[in-house]
């Protein structure tokens, strides 16, 4: 079939059929702006070296902040976090304001968020743009996890495992 005749709704539908986990983005620019937003495209590409991929849509208010960061950090969230998750997926002048005591700075000034099942502190491997998205790599240089219930997303809701 040509790419003209697949209807966007049901791709999207369709897509929206894989189960993932949910992520915060984080960076931070060179004037100190935090910058973040919720992702659920993350995913491991190589362990070695330690590479991992994330996509972020040209359309983003972020965008430019993350295609010129030379740092950025994922943060995996627990099925507590679903509040951090929402207030990561709209904009907002500052985002980060009135959640200071959730965060603690990273490589390169990022900001990681306490409590996330994982983090993934990374320096910029490679970008590459495809179609209306840019495609992130970024080599992990430190990582922390912890035991806690992971946030899922599937078919535009949030899941727990233990639903
Ligand atoms: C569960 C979930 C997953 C998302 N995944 C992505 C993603 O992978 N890439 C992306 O660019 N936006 C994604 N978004 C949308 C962004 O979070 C949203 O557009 C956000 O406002 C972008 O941040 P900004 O406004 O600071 O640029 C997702 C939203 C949700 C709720």
């Amino acid at each position: 079939m040509s790419e003209s005749k697949l209807d966007e709704r049901e791709l999207r539908n369709a897509l929206g059929g894989f189960a993932t986990g949910v992520c915060v983005v984080t960076t931070r620019r060179p004037d100190g702006k935090r910058e973040g937003l919720t992702v659920n495209s993350f995913s491991s590409v190589s362990l070695a070296p330690p590479i991992v991929l994330w996509n972020l849509s040209l359309r983003a208010p972020s965008a430019q902040a993350f295609r010129d960061a030379e740092y950025f950090a994922i943060n995996v969230l627990a099925a507590d976090q679903q509040e951090i998750s929402q207030r990561f997926s709209r904009p907002a002048a500052d985002k980060f304001d009135g959640i200071e005591e959730a965060l603690v700075e990273g490589l390169g000034g990022v900001p990681l968020i306490e409590g996330a099942v994982a983090r993934f502190e990374c320096r910029v491997h490679q970008l590459n743009d495809v179609g209306d998205h840019l495609v992130l790599f970024g080599q992990v240089e430190r990582f922390d996890q912890r035991d806690r219930e992971p946030l899922l997303y599937h078919r535009g809701r949030y899941r727990s495992l233990t639903e």
